[in-house]
């Protein structure tokens, strides 16, 4: 978590690009926004506010914030309470550096506690100054220049780290370094630009550079980028070509980035399927499966990790892919996989599912499984992010940037995209008849159009949203398919109404849960018309007989549960393997609109960031 960004050149004032990089970063945490800045007289500011960017804008209304370098960060606090203290840029104790810093330095205590007896003085409760006084301690005692100052201290510590520093004394250079945590340089003209991903940077270059684990970028004015290792080898970085569209990262109109991401999943999906589904032919190819065909026809079984509502995607996952290819699958938790010694071996493909690819558990889990000799197949949204970067293969769901922080349109390129990986090994070993395979490839083309007619559905959901606003918790049902779903639609309003909900396999109700149901509960139940439709509606009549007030999402023209529910959404029909495409839909909407009702901060929710690079 945390954004990084920095901007070191001669033609352009750095402030408004690094807050206007920071905005865009918010996503990453947002109890606290600071900036560093070196002005025309070599002067080395640092101005820091606790909240949003938008407080630190306003908090340097009347400061100097002129200067063409400087570094800046938005916080999500993991060591110290969110104040403008603990804020990042960290001053050394000199002043002469400051840094700032996304990750987690474990062995600070260690270090602050040797610093002090030295006589160093500490500001803030930090990690991160710990390694600001290190590296000038380090600096200064064996008189090195910054550099090696900063080699010698990042061999000194354990943990993760993105970085970039100043030191007013060298005005013309920014060092940046990274281990576990996410860097990219942007090369511009005589200038450099500095972002935990590349939205920071694109609207000035598309020319990046992905910083490697254990990698130093040294930005000089006058000079090409150098990129050194922590044992200083010189290394030759690769510029890549980044190719993102400044309007997908900007709200286009909506209210909200959660509510634009709803909106776009249409033209997303349509990406995400673009030239892996062949239309005439009523066929899917997925190259990583074209290069890696044995490993994936082999496998005796497949392990999903990954975290949160990408977990709930790779619960439909399994159920696709024992169904159509046969093979069994484990669904993990990355966090629980990668802490207990699991039986993980050369038989087996682990694919992690990450929007971000920076999720720090589920990157931990692909390392140990690729120690015990396991294929690894990523299903990543960012591209470049660290995940992609660690598996032998995979596949992009290109749904272009996420920025609400509550994950919608990745959920669904996800599934898209586990349902493709599906039918092509399906396909592949001979598991799945050939006139069911097309039939599937052919509807999951029409699923774009379908979520279309889910979306405008958003006005009666909304009006919904305000009948049930009242509600402090909620339960979401459903078997099979929409069980996993029942999990997304819960965690979806949990995150943004901060109302609690839990998703429940429908006939578990009976087990526990149902002794929650009054008619203050409200449940919403998936209704749609398959093969356990029978089930679900005698579940729906246990609800109301307790007095339970029912929200169920059924198939179009469905006459039996309209009647005795308080509230349908209808949804177009479609096979059961792709319900969740359209039944996740209205659950998002569901839980924005509420979200709105209550005033909630949608797009940055309290406690929350996108991207999760802390364990
Ligand atoms: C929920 C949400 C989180 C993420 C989880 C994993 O809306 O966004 O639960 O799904 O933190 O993140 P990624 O997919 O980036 O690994």
């Amino acid at each position: 978590m945390c954004g990084i960004v920095g901007y070191i050149g001669t033609k352009r004032e750095a402030f408004p690009i690094l807050v206007k990089g920071l905005q865009r970063l918010e996503y990453r945490g947002y109890d606290s926004a600071g900036v560093a800045l070196v002005n025309g007289n070599h002067e080395l500011s640092v101005y820091k506010a606790k909240g949003k960017v938008a407080d630190l804008e306003a908090f340097c209304a009347d400061k100097d914030i002129t200067g063409s370098v400087g570094i800046a960060h938005t916080r999500w606090a993991t060591h110290g309470e969110p104040s403008s203290l603990n804020a990042h840029p960290h001053y050394s104790q000199s002043k002469n550096l400051a840094i700032i810093h996304n990750g987690i330095i474990e062995n600070y205590a260690e270090i602050k506690k040797k610093l002090m007896n030295h006589g160093v003085k500490f500001l803030s409760d930090t990690d991160t100054e710990v390694l600001v006084q290190l590296i000038e301690y380090i600096q200064s005692k064996k008189n090195l220049d910054l550099l090696t100052a900063v080699q010698v201290a990042l061999h000194q510590v354990i943990g993760a780290y993105a970085i970039a520093l100043l030191d007013k004394r060298h005005p013309d250079t920014v060092i940046a370094a990274r281990k576990q945590s996410p860097l990219v340089v942007g090369i511009g003209d005589g200038e450099f630009f500095l972002g935990s991903d590349a939205s920071p940077i694109i609207e000035y270059t598309d020319k990046v550079v992905y910083l490697e684990d254990g990698n130093i970028a040294v930005m000089k004015l006058g000079e090409d980028l150098k990129v050194v290792s922590l044992q200083n080898e010189k290394l030759l970085p690769e510029i890549k070509t980044v190719d993102i569209d400044l309007g997908q990262i900007e709200k286009g109109g909506y209210p909200h980035f959660m509510l634009k991401e709803i909106f776009e999943q249409p033209e997303c999906l349509k990406n995400c399927m673009r030239g892996r589904i062949n239309v005439e032919h009523d066929s899917v190819k997925l190259s990583a499966l074209i290069d890696y065909r044995s490993w994936l026809i082999n496998a005796k079984r497949i392990i999903i990790v990954a975290c949160g509502t990408s977990w709930h995607a790779g619960l439909i996952g399994k159920q696709m892919i024992e169904t159509f290819c046969r093979i069994p699958v484990d669904v993990e938790y990355a966090s629980e996989f990668r802490y207990r010694n699991p039986v993980v071996g050369k038989d087996d493909v682990v694919i992690a599912i990450s929007q971000s690819g920076e999720t720090a558990d589920t990157l931990a889990a692909v390392e140990l499984a690729k120690e015990k000799g396991a294929f690894i197949y990523g299903i990543c949204n960012a591209i470049g992010s660290s995940i992609p970067r660690a598996t032998n293969t995979g596949t992009y769901i290109h749904v272009g940037p996420e920025i609400g922080v509550a994950s919608t349109k990745a959920f669904t390129g996800q599934v898209t995209v586990l349902t493709m990986f599906a039918l092509t090994l399906a396909e592949a070993k001979g598991t799945l008849r050939h006139n069911e395979y097309t039939r599937i490839v052919k509807e999951l083309v029409e699923i774009p159009e379908k979520i279309k007619e889910v979306l405008k559905t958003n006005e009666q959901v909304a009006d919904l949203a305000r009948t049930f606003t009242y509600a402090h918790n909620f339960l979401y049902l459903g078997r099979g398919f929409s069980y996993p779903v029942a999990l997304e639609g819960a965690l979806k309003l949990k995150e943004i109404s901060y109302i609690h909900a839990e998703g429940y396999p429908a006939a578990e109700m009976k087990h526990g849960p149902i002794a929650l149901i009054d008619s203050d509960m409200p449940v919403v139940v998936i209704a749609t018309h398959n093969a356990m439709y029978e089930k679900v509606r005698s579940n729906i009549q246990e609800i109301k007989a307790r007095q339970g007030r029912v929200i169920a999402l059924v198939s179009k023209g469905d006459t039996t549960v309209s009647k005795i529910a308080d509230a349908v959404i209808e949804l177009p029909d479609t096979l059961e393997c792709l319900e969740p495409l359209v039944a996740t839909v209205p659950l998002q909407l569901l839980a924005y609109h509420i979200a709105v009702c209550k005033g909630k901060d949608v797009d940055q929710p309290r406690n929350l960031a996108k991207s999760v690079t802390v364990e």
